[in-house]
């Protein structure tokens, strides 16, 4: 059982909880201060900054994970949704120790790569050709380069909110206020190739109708994982909006390729997007990434050097063998969907939970969500699909709301991706019900007036 931290939450104490939770983490403090000497702002992932400093973790197995403090905590956050076993599931483990005692790099075509291509062929109902990079991010850079290259176009089109990595030519639009640049450091340029676009058929359809359009990426589980889901039927009327104006259609399914089903959304929605960005569950928890689809388009891998068409891409840490024996290993085990649907299952209770929470606090919201992933929503009553962007991209909570019920479900013994989370197969129906309890506690105790 997961080790609250608030042992005296049931004698509702005055100190906010991020103050709690500050004064019962000296380990993850004292990191944090140490880190902020050699790494900026002391985290290496922009989602890691959290008020007051960010959790500090030293082990973790299953669907659990314990703190520098030594605090047990039910994970949701699984590797940014890498980790669809769990932490540590036994058969990715014993895939890489064998691996790294063959060899990490042997800087040479290896068998592993092939045999994890296959599968991805065999899995992915789009995937004809698979080149392996080294992260999402680098899989949805290469798919924007392949599309440039077989269309003879420059411009892309992507829809507000969705994400696609950090290299530059997607960072734009994903963040409020949805137009871009969404960081600094950005040429200018990018921003007359790159169009940002509402997800509706008649900003599509509009921004289509040049015919100059290279490529439409988007994420078709909708914005952030399904944080802001898609209008029905849209990725039906892109398809033909794309294949009708000779665009190719990138489906970004780093978050929801095996995990929405062992083929991703294209295989639930049955759509079939000409390239798609892999990674996360693909690499088992390994770093990595791949791109997938149509001979045709990877194609322009293989063409000869002198060929102006041929698409460059090396890459040291393509294909990395301990990647590769993580990801067939992970990959075998979700091939039957069974993990999937034990996972969607667990996801499906605990969204219900937590709405009942909501609604037993007389706060209107909800959680939501497909597949195996929640969202809370909170001071918004109606659908999320009645919501802004902006509100369902903050889960309809102030920053402080967010810092306090983060740290609060901390306290109880919860890791919440912040508003969100990731269940996997290793999550049990005893962590959906502490989950539940934990939240119900930490509704209770929050600051008043934070909560609408
Ligand atoms: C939909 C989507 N695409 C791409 C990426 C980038 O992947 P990576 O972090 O491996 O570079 C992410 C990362 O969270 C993602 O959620």
């Amino acid at each position: 059982m997961a080790a609250g931290q608030n042992e005296i939450s049931g004698t509702a104490p005055p100190m906010a909880p991020t103050d709690a939770w500050a004064a019962a983490n000296p380990g993850s403090k004292s990191l944090t201060q140490r880190a902020r000497r050699v790494l900026p702002g002391g985290v290496t992932h922009d989602v890691r900054r959290a008020v007051p400093f960010p959790v500090a973790v030293a082990r973790a197995e299953g669907s659990h994970k314990w703190d520098l403090d030594g605090h047990e905590l039910v994970c949701y956050v699984m590797g940014h949704g890498a980790l669809l076993l769990g932490h540590s599931a036994q058969p990715v483990v014993a895939a890489v120790r064998q691996q790294a005692t063959q060899a990490f790099h042997p800087g040479a075509s290896h068998e592993l790569e092939c045999e994890w291509a296959e599968l991805v062929v065999d899995l992915v109902p789009s995937a004809e050709l698979v080149r392996f990079t080294a992260s999402g991010t680098e899989a949805s850079l290469l798919a924007l380069r392949l599309a440039r290259a077989a269309t003879g176009r420059e411009r892309i089109v992507k829809l507000a909110g969705h994400f696609h990595g950090w290299h530059d030519q997607v960072s734009f639009g994903t963040d409020p206020p949805f137009r871009g640049p969404d960081t600094a450091g950005v040429p200018g340029v990018l921003g007359q190739v790159v169009t940002v676009v509402p997800a509706d058929a008649q900003a599509l359809a509009d921004a289509l109708g040049g015919g100059d359009v290279a490529a439409v990426i988007l994420e078709p589980s909708g914005a952030a994982w399904g944080t802001v889901p898609l209008p029905a039927g849209l990725l039906a009327t892109v398809r033909e909006l794309t294949r009708a104006a000779g665009t190719i259609l990138v489906f970004d399914e780093v978050v929801s390729g095996f995990r929405w089903s062992p083929g991703g959304v294209q295989a639930v929605a049955g759509v079939t997007p000409d390239l798609t960005a892999l990674g996360k569950i693909l690499a088992g928890g390994m770093p990595g990434g791949g791109v997938t689809g149509r001979a045709d388009l990877l194609g322009h891998l293989s063409r000869a050097g002198d060929d102006p068409l041929r698409v460059a891409h090396p890459g040291t840490h393509n294909a990395h063998p301990l990647s590769a024996a993580a990801g067939i290993a992970a990959l075998s085990e979700c091939r039957s969907g069974e993990p999937q649907r034990r996972a969607d299952r667990l996801a499906a209770a605990l969204r219900a939970g937590l709405t009942s929470v909501l609604a037993e606090a007389g706060v209107p919201g909800r959680a939501y969500g497909e597949s195996s992933t929640f969202h809370l929503l909170i001071g918004h009553a109606g659908e999320p699909e009645q919501a802004s962007l902006e509100t369902l991209k903050a889960g309809g909570m102030s920053p402080e709301l967010s810092a306090e019920l983060h740290t609060g479900m901390l306290l109880e013994g919860v890791h919440l991706f912040h508003g969100s989370g990731f269940v996997s197969a290793a999550h049990t129906e005893r962590d959906v019900e502490l989950t539940v309890a934990a939240f119900a506690a930490t509704l209770a105790r929050l600051p008043a007036g934070l909560l609408p």
